[in-house]
């Protein structure tokens, strides 16, 4: 098939595109190489096939690209903790609306639409309170965080427990989320209403290999790692009991190639995930490990305002497509480990990253009373 990849040249993309030229199909790349991702241009990565350097919101361009395509991925996405909200809907979901108009417009025979969306739609996820009701939590507020009360607690001021949340759940907390969601809706409504067979993936955090290390937006595996290889110890937010859930790139990959061949999968939105909770002290002692070091995190009371507290999503929708996640947060971090050593000109990018979200004022101290408790 002839397949366009927008976002190509990014983490989950490059590595699809990889899989889809494996297969044997013909794949365009499709990508503005946008910064910080791509601070250093083109990366070196991408395999010798055609290469569009172009925003997804270029009309004219994207029509250019989209004439005789079979399929299409869509992996763009503006991520970032930049207050610049409205970036987030025109590149997120004019983005993805824009596919569609210009299939629609032009009667394109497009076979697939697969649209990255991502566990952010979920927020906080799905809760049982003290007495087993089901409940939505927003966002915990400045003040209990100030406080260090880290744990969500029912709408009875009791500790709540944190579920593993399906598709059918929705309650984003951030701009990031909320286009998410609405991207999901173009994807799903738009496609089922013009006949465009469509797919949203709703990956968990994806780890491996190619996560730019320039993106404010790339999470524990990259600082962790980033910490060890550079011999600090990490730092690690709130009470590291934060339950997330970690897919491997090469799970993630398996999981949009089958929903590329298969029917079943059209008008649905799947959890993409690893399937299993670990604490974020557990990513970091995995960390530790593969980088065989003695140093131990550190956690100085920090968080970062608009973190959910858990979150773990329910797999087994797409589990029932034959699909599962085969490799552990252990194998990820091995590949990303070597993926660090391989690396010429690598910097202290750590403190990049570090002064960045400080900048930006995403991360905050907890405050102490004069008696020295948290106030
Ligand atoms: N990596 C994760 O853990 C994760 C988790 C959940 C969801 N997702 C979603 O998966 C998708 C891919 O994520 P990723 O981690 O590979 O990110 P990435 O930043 O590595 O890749 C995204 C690519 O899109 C390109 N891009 C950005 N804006 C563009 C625009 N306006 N026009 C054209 N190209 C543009 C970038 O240059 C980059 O190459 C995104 O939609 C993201 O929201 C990722």
């Amino acid at each position: 098939m002839n397949i366009l990849v927008i976002g190509g040249a990014g983490f989950i993309g490059s590595h699809t595109v990889d899989a889809l030229c494996a297969l044997g199909h013909t794949v365009t790349i499709y990508d503005n190489l946008s910064k910080p991702v791509h601070l250093k241009g083109k990366p070196p990565y991408l395999p010798e096939i055609e290469f569009i350097e172009a925003d997804v919101r270029d009309k004219e361009a994207l029509k250019r690209a989209l004439h005789r395509k079979d399929v299409v991925f869509n992996f763009a996405a503006y991520q970032d903790y930049l207050p610049d909200f409205s970036t987030f809907y025109h590149v997120n979901d004019v983005g993805t609306a824009l596919i569609y108009e210009i299939i629609v417009e032009n009667k394109l025979p497009v076979r697939k639409v697969v649209v990255a969306t991502s566990q952010a739609v979920a927020g906080e996820g799905l809760y049982v309170d003290s007495q087993g009701k089901a409940f939505a939590p927003d966002i915990r507020s400045e003040k209990q965080l100030q406080a260090g009360l880290w744990d969500i607690t029912g709408p009875d001021s009791l500790p709540a427990k944190s579920q593993e949340t399906p598709e059918t759940f929705s309650n984003p907390q951030n701009q990031y989320g909320i286009s998410k969601l609405c991207q999901e809706k173009i994807t799903i409504h738009t496609g089922a209403r013009y006949g465009v067979p469509s797919v949203a993936m709703r990956y968990s955090i994806v780890q491996g290999p190619r996560q730019s290390f320039y993106n404010a937006y790339s999470g524990a595996c990259r600082i962790f790692c980033l910490s060890y290889f550079f011999d600090r110890p990490p730092v690690i937010y709130e009470d590291g009991l934060q339950l997330r859930d970690y897919v491997n790139i090469e799970d993630v990959v398996a999981a949009n190639v089958r929903v590329m061949n298969d029917e079943r999968a059209d008008g649905c939105v799947f959890n993409v995930g690893g399937g299993k909770g670990y604490t974020v002290l557990e990513l970091a002692e995995i960390v530790r490990d593969v980088f065989e070091k003695d140093v131990q995190p550190v956690l100085p009371g920090l968080y970062r305002f608009g973190d959910t507290r858990h979150i773990i999503s329910d797999i087994s929708s797409l589990k029932r497509l034959g699909w599962a996640p085969l490799r552990t947060p252990y194998d990820s971090i091995r590949a990303y480990r070597n993926y660090l050593l391989e690396q010429s000109d690598i910097e202290d990018i750590m403190d990049y990253a570090e002064k960045k979200m400080r900048s930006l004022n995403v991360v905050r101290p907890v405050t102490k009373d004069r008696a020295g408790k948290w106030a």
